[in-house]
């Protein structure tokens, strides 16, 4: 037996002793620097790319721009955005720099010095245009579009209607409304941006990059240089983070460019400043709500209309806002529901993927309005939950049955009881302009990609011996971006073949030597990537009875179907499963300086069957501080489309001293029937009811709701005088 044990991770030694190698450690013999230059404007016309003096800088090797990639566009969900944006009359879209990250050249060279020379030799002319810079700006009457494919300035709307929300507010005796706001969040990994091209033995463009689906950034690669996919390799070495930030491109496609037309290896590393503006950050988003109830806390009705401000382009906008839309009622069952939401272009960086993936939005929203309805009724936060819970056979939002193996209910008994819920709180002696409270909240959010969007996993296993299996080989492609998904996936194989961890070798994130296994993303991986390998496991010892000397076996892993969201109603069975999650946070404010502490959080969570409960307890402590640093400290300030925050002195971060004293892991074990081995992905979740738990705990100890996140020291002293 291995699934349960909390194994040492397989990648800890290299790691804590330096010698694991992330992308910003690669190097071969006679490597070639690269640079990019980036537009740092909003947004402008490109008119002239004059790249001439730099060009001939000594020690320069090339320069490309967008004229010089072959089919200059990307995008993970749609073909949107440029790989470099060329000048106007170009191939290129239409020539239109439409946020400060736009790469607009790609400088290689013998150093990494030449290169920055170079990059300031290169005289770009634009014309500036007008910049909308937030989400009302986006939608006022006459604004200017600012993508060809959305007309509007809106990506991808979606309506739910369930019920009837009208008759629904008539009935309800209770009703809260309520307008919120959150803001951008830049994902901070250790590893900036960075890579290692050439070509390797076989002739292949090979890219040593971090990223979260090898063979979807191999896809990209051969898209936007018109290669056939087997001329392009991915390989990840370690990562170093990602939390979604590295879902979209950054510099694989470049780099491929560059191995490409130079044939020489080339190195890229950004700087922490290349990055925050590089990288897409999590989506801001606005909200109404209003929420309806009886006198006894049965959930009548809700509204929503929720906008988040996407950026220029797609990226993962719509998936994002799709999610946003499914869980900002909570989970809850609510009979009439009446949701409108929408993505909106503007100038700003664009936003993407960020761990939770539009749900810590969507819960904030839900679950503020939640607490604030307990406070309406006079009823206890959990109870009023209990009563309303999704449970098995409760209808969704989305107009079917929840998928089985719901513990919406269990999970919130569970965090309750080892917070001690309900017992009263010691009146701690603190000083008087010191106040504490407690707050509750809960969540829910889908497992793997969603809305009919077809999944899969992939797993190759490969039996050698004679008569014992002396030794298995487990091909894998999924990313560990750090979460341990590589420990997990061995003890996932140990336990599949009967063999102890020792005799299994991983050959792993290589697109040349593993099929897909989607992406590291969803909560979906260690879900996934279970189905594939105890699949293969079952199917290479079936060989090995068959006496197949070494023994070998694909497999290909594929959940249960789900389908997209009708337009005008969101009827959908949008998700394959979902987890559950609750907290509670004891805060203690300041009431002079605004500043507030976390002192203690209770974090339940069901993992249906936790692989590795050490680097479980890891995820949760890691997605307790994430979602800390969200509602409380992280504040990503732009104006006019530039980040003013793009260094950490400026953009903080939680540190040793911000995270709570004590975080209280509460692992549930609830099988979930839609995993292999009862397992349910579990990453995302303990960062989902940070804020609304907070918040909730700032309003026990200072009367205040504070509707926009982050809960600044700033702000909730402004708010307190
Ligand atoms: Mo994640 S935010 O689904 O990479």
């Amino acid at each position: 037996m291995s699934v349960g044990l909390s194994l040492p991770r397989i990648d800890a030694r290299a790691k804590v002793t330096g010698s694991a190698a992330y992308p910003g450690d690669l190097a071969m013999p006679g490597m070639a620097h690269a640079k990019v230059l980036f537009a740092r404007r909003p947004h402008a016309r490109v008119i002239a790319i004059d790249t001439r003096e730099a060009a001939n800088l000594p020690g320069v090797l090339g320069i490309f721009t967008g004229a010089d990639v072959p089919n200059n566009e990307y995008g993970l969900v749609l073909f949107d955005a440029p790989v470099m944006v060329g000048v106007a009359g170009g191939k290129v879209f239409d020539g239109v720099v439409r946020h400060v990250g736009e790469k607009m050249a790609l400088i290689v060279a013998e150093t990494e010095r030449i290169a920055e020379r170079a990059r300031e030799l290169i005289r770009i002319e634009y014309e500036d245009l007008p910049v909308i810079d937030s989400i009302e700006a986006a939608l006022a009457p006459g604004a200017p579009q600012l993508h060809p494919h959305y007309p509007g300035n809106v990506i991808h709307p979606y309506k739910i209607r369930h019920g009837d929300a009208a008759a629904g507010f008539a009935q309800a005796e209770v009703i809260i409304e309520g307008e919120y706001r959150t803001g951008a969040q830049e994902h901070a990994y250790l590893q900036p941006e960075a890579g290692l091209a050439y070509i390797d033995e076989q002739g292949r463009i090979t890219v040593q990059v971090a990223g979260q689906w090898a063979h979807e950034d191999q896809e990209q690669i051969a898209h936007a240089l018109r290669l056939p996919l087997e001329r392009v390799r991915v390989i990840y070495p370690a990562i170093g983070g990602a939390f979604g930030g590295r879902e979209d491109m950054s510099v694989q496609i470049v780099l491929a460019l560059a191995v490409q037309r130079l044939g020489r290896p080339v190195k890229i590393i950004w700087t922490r400043e290349e990055s925050i503006i590089g990288h897409h950050k999590r989506h801001p988003a606005w909200a109404r709500a209003k929420l309806g109830a009886l006198r006894d806390g049965t959930l009548v009705a809700a509204q929503i209309q929720l906008y988040t401000d996407a950026g220029p382009y797609n990226y993962t906008s719509n998936k994002v806002l799709g999610n946003a839309t499914v869980t900002c009622v909570g989970p809850y069952v609510i009979p009439n529901v009446t949701i409108d939401s929408a993505a909106v272009v503007t100038n700003n960086v664009p936003s993407g993927a960020f761990r939770g993936f539009g749900s810590p939005q969507a819960l904030f929203i839900a679950e503020t309005q939640m607490n604030k309805l307990a406070d309406a009724l006079g009823m206890d936060p959990v109870a009023l939950r209990r009563k309303n819970a999704l449970r098995d056979g409760s209808i969704t939002v989305n107009g079917s049955v929840i998928p089985d193996g719901c513990s919406m209910v269990e999970v919130i008994n569970a965090c309750a009881a080892a917070a001690d819920w309900g017992a009263a709180q010691e009146a701690l002696p603190v000083k008087g302009y010191i106040k504490r409270g407690r707050g509750f909240a809960a969540g829910h959010k889908n497992i793997g990609f969603s809305f009919g969007a077809p999944e899969r996993c992939e797993a190759t296993i490969e039996l050698h011996g004679a008569t014992q299996i002396e030794r298995a080989v487990v091909f894998h492609a999924g990313a560990d971006c750090g979460q341990g998904a590589h420990t997990a996936f061995l003890q996932i194989a140990a336990e599949a073949l009967g063999i102890p961890t020792d005799k299994i070798e991983l050959r792993l994130s290589d697109t040349s030597t593993s099929g897909s296994s989607g992406s590291a993303s969803a909560s979906r991986l260690t879900f996934m990537a279970a189905g594939s390998i105890v699949g293969a496991a079952a199917a290479v010892l079936k060989k090995w009875q068959e006496e197949e000397r070494p023994a070998r076996a694909d497999f290909v892993y594929r959940p249960r179907a789900t389908t997209a969201m009708d337009p005008e109603t969101g009827e959908s069975d949008p998700n394959i499963t979902y987890g559950y999650v609750a907290e509670v946070a004891d805060v203690e404010v300041d009431t002079e300086t605004g500043q507030v502490r976390v002192l203690n959080l209770v974090c339940a969570d069901d993992v249906g069957r936790a692989v590795n409960p050490q680097q479980v307890v890891g995820q949760i402590e890691g997605g307790v501080a994430q979602g800390l640093g969200w509602a409380t400290l992280e504040h990503f300030v732009s104006k006019g489309g530039r980040p003013l925050t793009t260094r950490f002195s400026t953009y903080l971060i939680p540190s040793v001293y911000d995270v709570p004293d004590n975080v209280d892991s509460v692992l549930v074990e609830i099988s979930d029937p839609h995993g292999a081995l009862g397992i349910r992905g579990m990453a995302e979740m303990p960062l989902l009811p940070v804020a609304p738990a907070v918040v909730a705990a700032i309003h026990a100890a200072t009367g205040l709701w504070m509707d926009e996140l982050p809960v600044t020291a700033e702000r909730l002293r402004a708010k307190l005088k």
